[in-house]
């Protein structure tokens, strides 16, 4: 397995192009199953993500080509269950069910595994697909979802922590082809759902509402290609602005998108990070000493709960008490021990952490655990005195794009080695 070898206390500087967004890509993909004509996709991020969705594609039936941020998906003839041994290993391919459902009035999916940041449940995914006349079948492990045909309706989609982002995607791309008119109540507004819905429209499909809570899809009978430019990453440029921050340095973010980064500007800037706009780029450069924040992950557009991690590496340079409330995941803290190893003093009450921040960190080997809390790993690494080795970085390979080589370009000591 590989490592990152970091030499701390190198404030970054230079500049970095932010890649195309994970987590609007997956669902885009997905929605290229709904038509038989060829589609494109331009800005897909080259990550272990965007691959397995891309064999999950394949495994379907459908023809496709991954080459230098293009996808071309032609889903000409697919059939209506993908490969176990896939599924399971990515949570996002429950995105293939609803357009699987709309396509072929039915579905053999795996149940996704939980995660390392919580259960994951599909009951809402579910739920909506009932409203629209599937029936659902639970067994051996997998979903058996059949319609005879589906009917708009309308349904209420939030759960116990809010909206779901996957959930509200997956029934707008089955509601697409359903008959009459859906209406979508505490829909996701993150901006991945809107980009999903705009890619959709590209289709011919026809969706109003997309980015607030109530989302309206009147069914329409086929859909057909489209040609589709992914929005950027706004997990990965808030990644890059927080390690600006950490190691007091200055760093241009090419291409990133400031109006879906409010709540995470405001927050760096609270805590002495300047953030400003100039054209498309965003500037990140640690003005003045780090000051200690208190931070709520919310829906969008509150905090978002994906850049949890990162922020609690920054907060634990700033000398004094930052409260880091999880409102999301029920288990999203997998980062603290590690972060302890580096010097951190960070105690966990329920869903909140209390950051005692102004220690600086020391390097020391450590684990990343799952996507974002590896990225703060990293963080906390460029910003610790010393070596830190940041094992499993397989979890960040499925998230960022060329993250070692972008942190280089910007100064940073970091090499990819085989873990010894
Ligand atoms: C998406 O996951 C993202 N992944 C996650 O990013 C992100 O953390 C999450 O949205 C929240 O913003 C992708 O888009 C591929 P949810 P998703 O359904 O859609 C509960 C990353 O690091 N819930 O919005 O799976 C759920 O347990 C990843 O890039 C139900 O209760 O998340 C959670 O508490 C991690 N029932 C909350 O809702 C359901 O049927 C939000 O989950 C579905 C979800």
């Amino acid at each position: 397995m590989e490592s990152f070898l970091i030499k701390g206390g190198v404030p970054l500087h230079g500049e970095v192009e932010i890649s195309g967004s994970k987590n609007a890509a997956l669902p885009i993909l997905a929605a290229t199953l709904l038509t038989d004509e060829p589609c494109i996709i331009h800005r897909v991020p080259d990550l272990s993500d965007t691959r397995f969705m891309v064999q999950i594609l394949q495994s379907l039936g459908a023809t496709v080509r991954f080459e230098s941020g293009t996808v071309t998906v032609h889903a000409k003839k697919i059939k209506g269950y993908a490969d176990y041994d896939l599924v399971r290993k990515m949570r996002g391919s429950i995105c293939i069910a609803g357009p699987l459902l709309a396509r072929l009035h039915k579905a053999r999916i795996s149940l996704p595994g939980g995660c390392i940041i919580g259960a994951r449940p599909i009951n809402l995914h579910l739920k909506g697909f009932e409203a629209l006349g599937a029936n659902i079948k639970i067994e051996g492990g997998y979903i058996d979802a059949t319609a005879k045909r589906l009917t708009g309706n309308s349904m209420f989609l939030g759960g116990r922590a809010g909206p779901t982002v996957l959930g509200t995607a997956n029934i707008m791309m089955a509601a697409t082809l359903a008959d009459g008119v859906t209406v979508i109540e505490s829909a996701a507004c993150e901006p991945e759902v809107v980009d999903v819905a705009n890619f959709l429209n590209a289709m011919g499909a026809d969706i109003s509402g997309a980015g607030g809570p109530t989302i309206t899809i009147n069914g329409v009978k086929k859909l057909h290609g489209a040609e589709h430019e992914v929005i950027p990453d706004r997990i990965e440029a808030a990644t890059f602005l927080i390690a600006a921050g950490a190691t007091n340095g200055e760093v241009t973010l090419r291409g990133a998108r400031a109006d879906h980064l409010r709540a995470v500007i405001d927050k760096l800037n609270e805590a002495g990070v300047s953030v400003e706009r100039s054209g498309t780029n965003l500037i990140a450069r640690r003005n003045k000493k780090l000051k200690p924040v208190d931070v709520t992950t919310l829906p969008y557009s509150g905090f978002p709960t994906d850049v949890q991690a990162q922020m609690m590496s920054l907060l634990a340079l700033a000398p004094g008490i930052s409260i880091i409330t999880e409102r999301i995941f029920e288990s999203r803290f997998m980062h603290v021990s590690e972060l302890a190893r580096l010097g951190a003093e960070i105690e966990i009450e329920g869903p909140s952490a209390i950051v005692k921040g102004g220690k600086p960190l020391s390097g020391a080997p450590v684990m990343a655990s799952d996507l974002r809390a590896s990225a703060a790993l990293v963080i906390a690494g460029l910003a610790a005195k010393g070596a830190t080795q940041v094992n499993r970085i397989y979890h960040l390979d499925r998230g960022y794009e060329k993250m070692d080589a972008k942190l280089r370009k910007l100064g940073a000591r970091i090499q990819r080695v085989e873990e010894k």
